[in-house]
Order: C-alpha cells, then structure tokens, then sequence
C-alpha cells in the first residue's frame, strides 16, 4: 500500500514537471539554424591535363615535379603503374628512389609528392 502512494505520488510529481516544462520548449531548430539551404553548386570542372611533354618549371630546388599527364595509374600491392614507365629511359626517376636497384620503399606511393598538374579553369 505504501508502496502503491509513494509511486502515484511520483508518477504526479513527473507529469507535473512536464506539463510545466512543455511551455518553455523553443520550436525545433536545424542545426543549420536559420540559415536556408543553398542552390546546388555546380558540379566540378573535368580537369584538363596539359599535352605530352609540358611540365611547369619547379618552383622551388628540389621540389617533386608534378605530374604532366593523367594521374590515376594504379598504385597498388600488385602493380605501379608509375614504375613500368618511370624506372628507366628518358623519364627515369630521380636517383634516390631506387635502392639497390629496386624502387626504395619509401617512394612506392608516388602520388604522395608528385602531384597532377591539371588546368582546371
Ligand atoms: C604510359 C607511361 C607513363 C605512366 C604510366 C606514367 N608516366 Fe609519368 N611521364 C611519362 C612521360 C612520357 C613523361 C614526360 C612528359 C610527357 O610526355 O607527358 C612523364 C612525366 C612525368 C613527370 C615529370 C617529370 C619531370 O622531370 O618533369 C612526373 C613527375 C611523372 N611523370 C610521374 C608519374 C607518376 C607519379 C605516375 C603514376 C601515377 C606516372 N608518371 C605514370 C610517362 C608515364
Ligand atoms: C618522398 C617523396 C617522393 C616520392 C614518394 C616519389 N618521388 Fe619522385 N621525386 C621526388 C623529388 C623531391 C624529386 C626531385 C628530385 C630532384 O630534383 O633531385 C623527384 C623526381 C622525380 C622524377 C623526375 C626525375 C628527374 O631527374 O627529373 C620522376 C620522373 C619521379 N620523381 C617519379 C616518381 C615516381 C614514378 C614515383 C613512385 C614510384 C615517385 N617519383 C615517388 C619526390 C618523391
């Protein structure tokens, strides 16, 4: 019985608090806030890749050049792309990413440096 009166009591005491609190609750906002939903932008330019054999001049010594040509070659576990081109003849790699013969480690990841140089405006 006891029991029973203290749980209507607080059962009172909660539906209380609520009622007195529905009042004061703001409208739900956004959490953009009042600020509307803008126009779509559009959609970015297909970057433009300068032709064979143009790469901007280095601006500063020892700056990885950057990549005069299309940039996706596949870098992965199995295969680099880059280095079927790039580990001899004209275009060879500079010196220091090769150890003992091989691509150094440290250089796998090509795109880590070098970055595409695309005309995109
Ligand atoms: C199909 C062959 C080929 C592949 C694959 C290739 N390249 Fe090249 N790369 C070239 C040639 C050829 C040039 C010389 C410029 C030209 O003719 O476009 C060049 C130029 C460059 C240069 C400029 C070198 C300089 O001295 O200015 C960089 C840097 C470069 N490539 C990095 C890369 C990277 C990184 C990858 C992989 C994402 C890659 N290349 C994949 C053929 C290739
Ligand atoms: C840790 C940064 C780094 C990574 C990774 C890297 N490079 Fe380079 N690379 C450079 C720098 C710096 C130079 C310029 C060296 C210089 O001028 O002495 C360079 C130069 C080159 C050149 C021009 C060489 C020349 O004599 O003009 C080519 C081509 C090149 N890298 C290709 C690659 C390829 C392909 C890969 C991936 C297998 C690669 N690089 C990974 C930093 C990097």
């Amino acid at each position: 019985m006891k029991k029973t009166l203290t749980l209507m009591a607080l059962m009172l005491a909660l539906s209380g608090c609520q009622s007195g609190g529905e009042a004061e609750q703001p409208a739900p906002l956004s959490m953009r806030g009042e600020v509307p939903v803008a126009a779509s932008s559009p959609v970015a330019p297909v970057p433009v890749y300068p032709a064979k054999g143009t790469s901007v001049e280095r601006s500063v010594l020892a700056q990885p050049p950057v990549i005069p040509h299309k940039a996706d070659y596949p870098i992965n576990l199995d295969k680099n792309s880059c280095i079927n081109c790039h580990r001899g003849g004209k275009h060879k790699m500079a010196a220091n990413h090769f150890e003992a013969g091989k691509v150094d480690g440290q250089y796998y990841q090509c795109r880590a440096c070098h970055v595409p140089q695309a005309q995109n405006f």
